[in-house]
């Protein structure tokens, strides 16, 4: 019986591998292309974003299987594979394309049962699906919830700043851009089903409206103050 659970685990060591080898796969997409990697400077496009989300996900991943009593082996393995043909794929295909990676690497690698591959591949390719969650298995599902999760948050706010910068923004468009992490945030969160993924998202958003209101507050004081005029909060002397 021993033997089975055995063939299921996924141990540290295997794990930090399938890690190095996606960051490589990352920066080797990046390094290849025709432009010298220029829009490795695009927050969203870098190795090093995709694989710290890519990390993010299999975390968020795996806090929401344990809680929800799914294969923890699956949601965490699909979770470290699921983007890492995000930069060298088009959107549309970067799902399937990247469980053909997943599918390659896992056969070679190890002595993973085919009914694992099988059920990691599945959740990989599953989780660009744009239909409602009730409609995949429970391991694709928790990959998908944690997917959207690292979008919300402090973290999604984060990068949208960097966004800004890359686009020559001002941070006076600052409360502009989060609302749009907050409202995109509430989209996100209308499709989640568990209660640990829906748990998780309040929480983040609650930071992003937080963040936005902090912004409005201040910022509004400095555009005032550079006009030379009083701010809101501040009374005028008479
Ligand atoms: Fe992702």
């Amino acid at each position: 019986m021993g033997v089975e659970i055995k063939e299921s685990a996924v141990t540290t060591a295997e794990r930090e591998a399938m890690e190095q080898f996606v960051y490589d796969y990352l920066a080797a997409s990046v390094e290849s292309e025709d432009d010298g990697g220029r829009m490795r400077w695009y927050p969203w496009h870098s190795a090093d974003y995709r694989f710290n989300h890519i990390k993010n996900v299999a975390d968020l991943s795996e806090t929401i299987a344990e809680n929800e009593g799914a294969d923890t082996d699956i949601v965490v393995v699909a979770a470290l594979f699921h983007d890492v043909a995000k930069l060298e794929a088009p959107q549309d295909t970067h799902a399937e394309e990247g469980a053909t990676v997943a599918r390659e690497y896992l056969e070679s690698h190890g002595d993973y049962p085919a009914t694992f591959i099988d059920a990691v591949c599945q959740a990989v390719a599953d989780h660009s699906f744009q239909g409602p969650l009730s409609e995949v298995s429970l391991e694709s599902r928790c990959l998908m919830e944690a997917d959207v999760l690292d979008k919300v948050g402090a973290n999604g706010s984060a990068l949208m700043l960097l966004r800004m910068g890359y686009e020559s923004r001002t941070h006076m468009d600052a409360a502009q851009m989060i609302d749009r992490v907050l409202e995109r945030g509430k989209d996100h969160l209308d499709r989640v089903e568990s209660d640990t993924a829906e748990t998780i998202g309040h929480k983040r958003l609650k930071r992003v409206k937080w963040f936005k209101e902090w912004l409005e507050a201040e910022v509004t004081d400095m555009e005032a103050d550079e006009l030379g005029e009083p701010s809101e909060t501040e009374t005028p002397a008479e």
